[in-house]
């Protein structure tokens, strides 16, 4: 049996938590020869601790074999300390009435401190993956407050847009998801997200020639994937958990285990290229191998890619101008 990792997950008493920690204990993220210690953090309330405890009654409860210890805490220096996996869900949503640059600067003051902390006590291989929304700035924060850390740890989650994207092209082709190879979705987690199927291929043959549809494309694909959020809560009253749960495992397992060859999309720090200005928290394809991500590089981008990328790029230079004065 391999020697145990630390898992660090925050918000581990919210909704995503809940449908997160018992995949990640069973195995499902980090393979079913990997065991886990799992370091979970919530606000220092009585009621998320309260909860966090039950949570963590359940957990021992499932007996999970590859379950080899848990700590439940409101501090991230212990929830992060030695970790190699750092999944931070937690943020603090928008309330009513209020404003963007509120909500930014509120979560800007929790990612500035979670990144001090993963730079002061986290391995120095530590992967993280930001869920919380505003996903990418809140990724970009934390990134930017561990200078320790190498930028390249840092990752923000278009996993669940790019796993919305796949299943709407395989309802409108009528082909299997696990066929669609070379997806892309560029930009930000928010409706603004481009989801590109221009080099998307079935058993080789051009998604986009079997569509064949510019019209389907612009007014109807994007706009559902884009919206597909907002789809839910008005459905189920309650934002997607157990799909955003399921999608930050499929970001996880692939950046550690690999692809094989297979394209997926990360949120990552720019590094020039497609026009996306240095360190922007940006949604790209990768493939994955030996625990790294490379960006899939020297894709051609027509006028209408272009505009889209560029309008998404817009939504996250305003939200980095937003935080600046936090962080400098
Ligand atoms: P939730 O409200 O059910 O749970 C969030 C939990 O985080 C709460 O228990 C809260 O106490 C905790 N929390 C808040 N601030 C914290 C802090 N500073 N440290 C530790 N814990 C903290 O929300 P849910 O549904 O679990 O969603 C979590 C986040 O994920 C939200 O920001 C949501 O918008 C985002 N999200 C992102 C998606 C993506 O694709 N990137 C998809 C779906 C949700």
């Amino acid at each position: 049996m391999k020697q145990p990792v630390r898992v660090a997950v925050t918000g581990a008493a919210g909704q995503i938590g809940y449908s997160l920690l018992f995949r990640i204990a069973s195995g499902e993220m980090l393979g079913k020869d990997q065991p886990v210690i799992l370091q979970m953090l919530e606000v220092p309330f009585e009621k998320a601790q309260q909860a966090l405890k039950g949570v963590m009654m359940e957990l021992e409860d499932c007996a999970f074999p590859l379950l080899a210890g848990m700590v439940g805490t409101d501090d991230p220096k212990v929830a992060f300390k030695d970790a190699d996996y750092a999944l931070l869900v937690g943020s603090r949503p928008r309330g009513p009435g209020m404003e963007r640059a509120e909500l930014l600067a509120v979560n800007g003051e929790i990612f500035i401190a979670q990144g001090k902390a993963l730079n002061e006590v986290a391995s120095r291989d530590v992967k993280v993956l930001v869920v919380g929304n505003p996903a990418n700035t809140n990724a970009y924060i934390a990134m930017k407050s561990a200078p320790d850390l190498p930028a390249k740890n840092f990752t923000a989650m278009l996993r669940l847009d790019h796993n919305r994207a796949l299943s709407q092209l395989a309802a409108k082709t009528g082909k299997a998801v696990a066929d669609i190879e070379k997806m892309a979705v560029w930009g930000n987690h928010s409706p603004t997200m481009y989801a590109d199927y221009r080099f998307a291929i079935i058993n080789g043959e051009s998604v986009k020639d079997m569509i064949n549809d510019q019209e389907w494309n612009a007014n109807v694909f994007l706009p559902t994937v884009g919206k597909r959020g907002a789809a839910i809560i008005e459905a189920r009253g309650l934002s997607s958990a157990a799909s955003a749960a399921n999608a930050a495992i499929d970001h996880m397992r692939d950046w550690a285990l690999g692809t094989n060859g297979k394209w997926v999309t990360m949120g990552i720090p720019s590094d020039g290229s497609y026009g996306i200005p240095e360190d922007v928290m940006y949604g790209v394809p990768v493939t994955c191998e030996n625990g790294e991500y490379t960006r899939v590089e020297g894709l051609p981008i027509d006028e209408f890619s272009r505009e889209k990328m560029d309008a998404t790029l817009a939504e996250l230079e305003g939200e980095r101008a937003a935080v600046a004065d936090l962080l400098k």
